[in-house]
């Protein structure tokens, strides 16, 4: 396993925001994660990433066979971990390009997938400073490309995007999660958020995890339980849940 969660609880400011919620996500595997506001999806992004306001009161979270539980933020990214956030902040007196030469291989890569993300002519702004919700997803995405993680973590990425930048956004996350850019490393594994489901038309997924208060509470493939969901809602997963019928169960 990359990556192994074991039964975490999380508060945030005296919130349990998750409960003893379990996933595991393979080498190479692109997984949806699903699941009404507020259940707890953005708050799994931010305890990976090691955000010090998400605090573990227990159960353990491993990557690439380290316990990586109480490891800070830096180290976590060192180790292979990036987040695309829903909610990426403004950094002022930093440009894209700034930030940029700091993650690439030289300037032909800034400029090639600045290009790729229709981000040419935002490369000399202050990052996500006046920039439009759809611009700050593709931003995310450009930084996430130059980094190379080996395991992306997408909040949102397909929310607030204009047909045709869905296609951009599509295809980047695409190339982000194949290894045709990263022929020294292995082909790096995938955890999209997603509303709607419809960024798993650009991506291959494994599987799709369904959450509700703070938990899994079921998994399968993603095409059924994208229909399902978009089709009958969260309510029906809860209640298949509750009946323990037609989906797969998690432990089951
Ligand atoms: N820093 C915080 N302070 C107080 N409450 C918080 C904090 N972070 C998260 N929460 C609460 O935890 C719950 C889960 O929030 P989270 O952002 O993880 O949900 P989500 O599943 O990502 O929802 P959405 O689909 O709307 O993005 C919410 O009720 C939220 O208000
Ligand atoms: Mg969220």
């Amino acid at each position: 396993m990359l990556l192994d969660i074991r039964n975490l609880t999380v508060e945030v400011e005296g919130k349990t925001v998750l409960k003893n919620l379990s996933l595991s996500i393979g080498f190479g595997e692109t997984i949806l994660l699903m699941g009404p506001n507020g259940s707890g999806k953005s708050s799994l992004i931010y305890t990976l990433m090691g955000h010090p306001q998400y605090k573990i009161k227990s159960g353990s979270i491993f990557f690439k066979e380290r316990n990586i539980t109480n490891m800070s933020t830096e180290e976590r990214v060192k180790l292979g971990l990036g987040a695309a956030l829903q909610f990426p902040p403004k950094i002022y007196g930093i440009t894209l390009r700034n930030l940029a030469k700091k993650l690439a291989k030289n300037d032909a890569e800034i400029d090639s997938i600045a290009s790729l993300l229709n981000l040419t002519k935002f490369l000399d702004r202050e990052i996500n400073v006046g920039f439009s919700g759809g611009e700050m997803k593709r931003v995310e995405i450009f930084f996430l490309l130059l980094q190379k993680p080996s395991l992306a973590l997408l909040d949102e990425p397909d929310s607030g995007v204009d047909v045709e930048n869905m296609t951009v956004v599509g295809n980047a996350i695409g190339r982000l999660l194949s290894n045709s850019n990263n022929s020294a490393m292995k082909k790096p594994s995938g955890l999209i958020v997603t509303h709607l489901g419809y960024i798993s038309r650009y991506v291959l997924t494994h599987r799709t995890y369904i959450m509700q208060n703070g938990t899994i509470i079921c998994y399968g493939p993603t095409e059924n339980l994208v229909n399902d969901v978009l089709k009958h809602g969260f309510d029906w997963c809860i209640k298949c849940y509750d009946n323990r019928v037609s989906c797969k169960m998690v432990g089951e």
